[in-house]
């Protein structure tokens, strides 16, 4: 943190990289039209996952754009867990319509198809030749992203994350390129969503939350949104689970998973991540299961780097810290987020998903590759250490 002398204080320095634009809150699905048309788009495809598509949301999307005159096409085949190949795929069967604008509409991943879509409907090339970071040599066709999950965060990041079956892990596309023109998150589209993948989807947006405020790169303008972010979701979280009909619980549930998108794309996910993209991949696990089972044990590994910030999650999750030392104030922190994820019906052992033993050496060497999200991580994590957070998970 450097130090501004003049005035004898520290001051963090820090870019910010938002969509361009972001409406939040219920009926901002009616602005879609009218930015459409300000973009001058004539041609879009939506992009969502068959349930979502059978859920009915992509019709008031549609109906919006086409009173807005543009002609709109829908790929209802966007995977659960998007792998390169189905990416790939998609791409060479859309590759001729001329799309000037594509909607994602859904949870991360018909997001993240979206944006992979975007890249390669405009730049050719397969999936594979954009991962990493800043590969995708300028911008693709304009994206705009819908979630109907409160989760991910999507919406607001300059990633997009996809399985690569091959090499057996997820990697991520990130780049500038792939920010969202206009992020509209509108708690409405949320209301229906089935009571598992609310869950799943809410403890991840928690993950993001917690991850980011104790990454690294965090400073000041992540640490606000992310504060707020805990407060929101896990105020939330229970009782959007318990009863999906609750409106407000939703809405609060939607802005905190933007606010834990707007922390993870400027401060980055950590090891929970890094180490759920080898088990995610391997076992077929959905993505908010493992990190949401795997945080609690990077946290008690993380906590020694800074338990004042420890110390906060543990208020923002509800705990009572008045009488506790630092210390113990940390320490419940984690078990807060234990017996939340419990409540909501998220495993808390590896074994409870049928992982084996045996495969926790091959997942430890794995998840030490995913340097893009290790490197944000507050303990400079080595092989043991990693051994370690499985075996504790186990
Ligand atoms: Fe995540």
């Amino acid at each position: 943190m450097p130090v501004d002398r003049k005035r004898n204080i520290t001051v963090d320095i820090y870019q910010i990289m938002l969509p361009v634009k972001v409406c939040f809150g219920v009926g901002s699905l009616d602005t879609i039209g009218d930015e459409a048309s300000k973009l001058g788009a004539k041609h879009a495809l939506i992009v969502t996952d068959p349930g979502v598509y059978q859920a009915g949301l992509v019709d008031p999307v549609k109906e919006r754009l086409s009173r807005a005159r543009l002609s709109v096409d829908v790929f209802s085949e966007a995977e659960p867990e998007p792998t390169l190949p189905g990416l790939n795929a998609a791409a060479e069967k859309l590759s001729q319509e001329g799309y000037d604008l594509v909607v994602g509409v859904g949870g991360g991943s018909s997001m993240d198809t979206a944006k992979g879509l975007s890249v390669l409907l405009a730049h050719g090339g397969r999936g594979q030749d954009y991962v990493g970071i800043n590969k995708v040599p300028g911008p693709g066709i304009p994206i705009f992203t819908l979630p109907t999950t409160a989760g991910t965060g999507s919406e607001v990041t300059k990633a997009a994350v996809f399985d690569d079956p091959e090499k057996r892990s997820k990697f991520g596309i990130q780049s500038p390129y792939i920010l969202a023109r206009l992020a509209i998150v509108d708690p409405t589209l949320t209301y229906g969503c089935p009571q598992r993948v609310t869950a799943v989807a809410g403890i991840d947006a928690l993950t993001h939350a917690i991850e980011s405020y104790t990454s690294i790169n965090a400073g000041t303008f992540t640490d606000a949104l992310e504060v707020e972010a805990m407060r929101l979701i896990a105020g939330s979280l229970r009782a959007v689970v318990k009863d999906g009909s609750d409106k407000e619980a939703r809405n609060h549930m939607a802005e905190g998973a933007l606010f834990g998108g707007f922390g993870i794309a400027h401060a980055g996910g950590a090891a929970a991540h890094a180490l759920a993209y080898p088990l995610g991949s391997r076992f077929h696990v959905p993505h908010g299961v493992t990190v949401g089972l795997l945080l609690p044990y990077v946290m008690e590994c993380n906590l020694p780097t800074n338990p004042t910030k420890y110390a906060t999650i543990a208020q923002r999750l509800g705990v009572k810290t008045q009488g506790l030392s630092l210390q113990e104030a940390a320490e419940k922190g984690v078990e807060a987020f234990k017996n939340l994820a419990k409540d909501i019906g998220i495993p808390l052992r590896l074994r409870d998903l049928e992982i084996p033993e045996e495969a926790l050496e091959e997942l430890a060497v794995a998840s030490m590759d995913v340097t893009r999200l290790l490197n944000n991580n507050p303990k400079k994590l080595s092989l043991d250490d990693v051994r370690r957070i499985w075996q504790n998970a186990w």
